[in-house]
């Protein structure tokens, strides 16, 4: 298994728990677009996990990148959050706020820490918000064979403070009564 971020602190957190679980895995300190000058080889899956996408200002150098790594027959797997959550506001009566097709990139500032709600951010944050039709187009056009598209109403972390955990399975969140998707997960094939 290989694992890829351009942060150094992430690897190294990424190595610990590798460790931890009796993995074997290396990783790579690189950005995606670099990647192929960073990394050799062409693997059976690549797979690119939440909160991932929304940093990306390129989709079609993502794409690329992710079908260069395929050996053929290869699979992608992507599983993400939901781009229309963004919508949401934090109120348990949420008020949809106009998101879904801003593009990008959004500044963001003073936001808080993601793994600690106490800590404000003290740099500015630039997001973009990529449509799931726009994921999609962009791995086609990299030549890649969609396999399957779900979305789904649950998430892996609380993205709002009125998601519950699901009562079957405590990893998941959901928001009572399901009333949009959470997040989504795409299977595709390079031939
Ligand atoms: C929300 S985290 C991903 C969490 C991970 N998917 C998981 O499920 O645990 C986003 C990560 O993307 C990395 N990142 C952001 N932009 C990147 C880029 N252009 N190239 C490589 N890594 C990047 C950040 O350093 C950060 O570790």
């Amino acid at each position: 298994m290989t694992g890829v971020d351009f942060e150094p602190g992430a690897l190294e957190t990424a190595r610990t728990l590798a460790a931890e679980s009796g993995v074997e895995a290396r990783f790579v300190c690189s950005t995606v677009d670099a990647l192929p000058e960073a990394l050799d080889g062409q693997f059976d899956i690549v797979f690119t996990s939440y909160g991932v996408l929304m940093w990306l200002p390129d989709l079609a150098r993502w794409a690329e990148v992710v079908a260069h790594f395929l050996r053929p027959g290869g699979r992608f797997h992507l599983v993400e959050f939901h781009p229309v959550v963004g919508a949401l506001g934090e109120e348990p009566d949420p008020q949809l706020q106009p998101w879904y097709f801003i593009g990008g990139p959004h500044r963001w500032e003073g936001d808080r820490d993601y793994a600690d709600r106490s800590h404000v951010l003290e740099h500015p944050q630039y997001e973009w918000v990529h449509k799931v039709g726009d994921v999609v187009s962009a791995l086609v056009d990299a030549g890649l064979m969609l396999e399957s598209l779900g979305e789904h109403p649950v998430a892996a972390e609380q993205m709002r403070p009125y998601m519950v955990r699901d009562r079957d399975d405590e990893r998941w969140w959901r928001i009572p009564g399901d009333p949009i998707p959470l997040s989504y997960s795409v299977r595709a094939r390079k031939p």
